[in-house]
C-alpha cells in the first residue's frame, strides 16, 4: 500500500518508523511518504493560514497551498487515490473502515490544524477522487497529525505481511471474523498456570480444542455484554 500524509508537522510521523509498521515499511509493505505543506506555500515566512472571512477566533488552513499540495501529490502515479480528511465532524472511525481502507492501493492522508481547512479543498476534491472525512471520537484533537496515527496503525495492521502471525487479526475485538458478531476479544492467559494463586482456566490446559474454541467464544461474549453491551447485537440496547 502507498501511503502519503500531507501536514505542517513532518516530525510528527516519527512513531511510523518503529515497531511492527516500521518492520512493514522497512520491507516495503507499506510505501510511506510525509510531505510539509509548507514547501507549496508562496512567501518568505510558508505561511499556511489565514484569518477566517467573517470574522472570529482562530485561524483557517488556506485552500492555495491545499490545492497545489493535492495536485502534485495526488499527479505522482496513477490513480486516483482514497483521499482521507481527519476532522471532528468527520464519520467515526471504525474496524469495519480500517478493513475498507486497508483494500486501497493508495491513500492520501490531509492533516488540518487551526480552525480546520477552507471548506473549498474538500470539495474541490471531492471533483476528481473519492474523500472519506473521519472522526475517531467524540472529542477535540488540537490537529489531525495523531488521528492520523491511529488510524495508519489500525488499517497497517491488517495489511497481508504486516502482523507476524498473519490468523491473529481474525480474532480481534471488533471484527466480524472472529468469535464473530464483532464482539470484544476474549480474555488471555499464558505461563505460569498459576500467577500468585490466581489460576489459569482449566479448560486452556486440557488440549481439548473443540472445548477450547468453545470456552473463548463464551468468554468473549461474557465481555462483551459485561463491558460494552452496545456491541451486542440481541438483547435490550442491541441492534447496530
Ligand atoms: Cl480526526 N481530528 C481532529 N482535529 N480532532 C478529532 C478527530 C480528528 N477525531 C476526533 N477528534
Amino acid at each position: 500500500m502507498r501511503i502519503d500524509i500531507i501536514t505542517i508537522f513532518p516530525e510528527y510521523f516519527t512513531p511510523l518508523s518503529v515497531s511492527l509498521l516500521g518492520k512493514a515499511a522497512a520491507r516495503g509493505a507499506i510505501d510511506l511518504q510525509v510531505h510539509d505543506l509548507r514547501s507549496w506555500a508562496h512567501d518568505l515566512h510558508r505561511t499556511v493560514d489565514d484569518a477566517p472571512f467573517g470574522g472570529g477566533p482562530g485561524m483557517v488552513m488556506s485552500p492555495v497551498p491545499w490545492g497545489e499540495a493535492l495536485d502534485e501529490v495526488t499527479a505522482a502515479r496513477p490513480g486516483p487515490p482514497q483521499l482521507v480528511v481527519p476532522t471532528p465532524a468527520g464519520r467515526l472511525f471504525t474496524q469495519a473502515m480500517a478493513a475498507e481502507l486497508s483494500q486501497c492501493e493508495w491513500l492520501v492522508f490531509a492533516c488540518g490544524r487551526y480552525e480546520g481547512i477552507d471548506a473549498r479543498v474538500a470539495a474541490e476534491a471531492r471533483a476528481r477522487m473519492p474523500v472519506a472525512e473521519v472522526s475517531i471520537g467524540d472529542y477535540v484533537l488540537s490537529g489531525g497529525e495523531p488521528a492520523v496515527l491511529v488510524m495508519i496503525d489500525a488499517i497497517g495492521r491488517l495489511l497481508p505481511g504486516v502482523l507476524g502471525n498473519e490468523s491473529s487479526a481474525a480474532f480481534d475485538s471488533f471484527q466480524e471474523t472472529g468469535h464473530g458478531e464483532g464482539l470484544l476479544d476474549c480474555p488471555h492467559w499464558t505461563r505460569p498456570a498459576d500467577f500468585r494463586g490466581w489460576k489459569t482456566p482449566e479448560v486452556l490446559l486440557n488440549g481439548n480444542h473443540e472445548e477450547i474454541r468453545r470456552f473463548r467464544k463464551e468468554s468473549a461474549i461474557e465481555k462483551t455484554a459485561r463491558l460494552r453491551r452496545d456491541l451486542l447485537k440481541w438483547g435490550p440496547e442491541g441492534g447496530k
